[in-house]
């Protein structure tokens, strides 16, 4: 067994302990998806099974008992397809190479399920998360009632697994914490190697496009051993930075310019998520250095609040007070119109200009499981306003940041053209995101091997 493999043995225990001796979890990895004819798209195993099992091979399902005995459903040995597709591990491997008690073939799974069920006062499972598990299970609950007589007793209770994992998974271990922050490396490196390769190209006077930088990025996680990266990359030259879910295209890339970078790898099942904006020939113009320093000044904000013991909010409200009181000092929002920094965030008039939130929880998903209420304080009365909606939340109030959290910390500025609006600051879009994780007296940036400071930025741009 390799040693990583106590990590999933621990893990495995606590949902054991979780669901107690009558209970039984079944936790299916992910589907292959078909991307077009006989092309499937870039395997990614399913996470919360990862999480329980480090296993990455399609097709498999973990059961663990309330007894703590697991049992892995895998693929099993065929020549002929491990020719075409590649080596399995297979059953007979299984228990030694990661350290569950047992695995069966995953042809087995509709005739070995039912009497794994059997005499269980409850099933887990991850609710709403894998298309067809319901009606498997039901069809496994259904074998076994059709046995009744013969002695066979049913699971009264159907559990979601979902948020046991997911609390389990909001704390990161320190083996957790050793990936990411290696994901951040790898991805901060390649943000370093887009601005630069930029700045060079647009010297030398050659066209370049987003799909130029795009490049930069993926040969950067590739090279240092990323899977694939972490999420669409954003890579949005000029007025596409305006569009929050910009992908990187074709776009000119253009002197003068800004240029909008949100791109990072995924590495051993763990995200990271960087975004920085920067001038495509190096040189800030001062329209852009302001809104860019309010967007730093905001994200310092939202950094000196990321703490043990604040509440998942204060970043975001953090962030939205400093962008509030410099969009009426740069003049994107007028004075005269919109009153006071207070009336601005009351009104929630910055929204204009910033209309997403400041951050989310970062781990094996990069948008990660967790509730962002917390638990523990369900049903107290409170009153909060959504950051998004402005709806009012009542008795539920926002998650408290314990060590071992990570979560994005991610202020913008989007001006889009108006009537109203300086055009200096026109087609401007700027955001600055790192990663973060909770400690106990504030928090650890590992994404910071690229620099945001304006004037760290442009040296680094001049130097090649
Ligand atoms: N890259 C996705 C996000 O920042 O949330
Ligand atoms: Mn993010
Ligand atoms: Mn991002």
């Amino acid at each position: 067994m390799q040693p990583a493999n106590n990590i999933y043995m621990q893990r495995r225990a606590a949902v054991a302990r979780h669901i107690g001796p009558g209970g039984v979890a079944i936790v299916p990895t992910a589907p292959e998806r078909n991307r077009n004819r006989d092309s499937d798209f870039l395997y990614r195993h399913d996470s919360y099974f990862y999480y329980l099992c480090g296993f990455t091979e399609p097709h498999a399902t973990l059961v663990i008992s309330g007894d703590g005995h697991s049992t892995l459903f895998c693929q099993p040995k065929d020549r002929e397809r491990e020719i075409w597709h590649g080596l399995r591990v297979g059953p007979e491997a299984a228990p030694a190479q990661l350290g569950v008690d047992a695995a069966l073939s995953s042809a087995e799974l509709d005739t070995q399920l039912p009497p794994l069920l059997d005499g269980r006062e409850a099933v887990w499972y991850p609710f709403a998360t894998h298309a067809g598990l319901e009606t498997q299970i039901d069809g496994w609950l259904s074998k076994l009632r059709a046995r009744v007589r013969y002695g066979t007793l049913c699971p009264q209770q159907q559990r979601d697994l979902c948020g046991v994992l997911d609390e389990m998974r909001l704390l990161k271990d320190t083996h957790e914490q050793a990936i990411m922050r290696r994901a951040g490396q790898i991805s901060a490196g390649a943000h370093v190697r887009a601005m630069q390769l930029c700045a060079r190209m647009l010297r030398a006077g050659q066209e370049v496009r987003e799909y130029h930088l795009d490049a930069e990025l993926l040969h950067e996680f590739r090279r240092h051993g990323s899977q694939a990266p972490a999420y669409g990359s954003i890579v949005a030259a000029g007025a596409n930075a305006c569009v929050l879910h910009y992908r990187a295209d074709a776009g000119r890339v253009n002197d003068g310019e800004l240029v909008l970078i949100d791109a990072a790898c995924e590495l051993d099942g763990y995200a990271s998520d960087i975004t920085r904006t920067f001038p495509a020939n190096g040189r800030f113009s001062g329209a852009q250095r302001t809104l860019y320093e309010l967007v730093l000044a905001s994200q310092e904000a939202a950094i000196a609040a990321t703490k043990a013991g604040a509440r998942f909010t204060d970043p975001h409200d953090a962030a939205v007070r400093v962008l509030a009181q410099g969009m009426l000092d740069v003049g994107l929002l007028d004075k005269n119109k919109v009153g006071s920094v207070e009336d601005v965030i009351e009104q929630r008039a910055y929204f204009a200009f910033y209309m997403h939130r400041t951050g989310h929880w970062i781990g094996m998903d990069v948008h990660d499981c967790g509730a962002y209420t917390e638990p523990s304080e369900i049903g107290q009365v409170s009153t909060r306003k959504d950051a998004l909606t402005g709806e009012v939340i009542k008795d539920r109030p926002a998650r408290i940041l314990r060590p071992g959290m990570a979560l994005t910390i991610e202020p913008g500025i989007y001006v889009r053209p108006a009537a109203d609006v300086p055009e200096r600051f026109h087609n401007i879009g700027i955001r600055i995101e790192d990663d973060a994780i909770v400690t106990a007296t504030g928090c650890e940036l590992f994404t910071r091997d690229v620099p945001v400071g304006v004037a760290e930025i442009e040296a680094l741009m001049r130097a090649q």
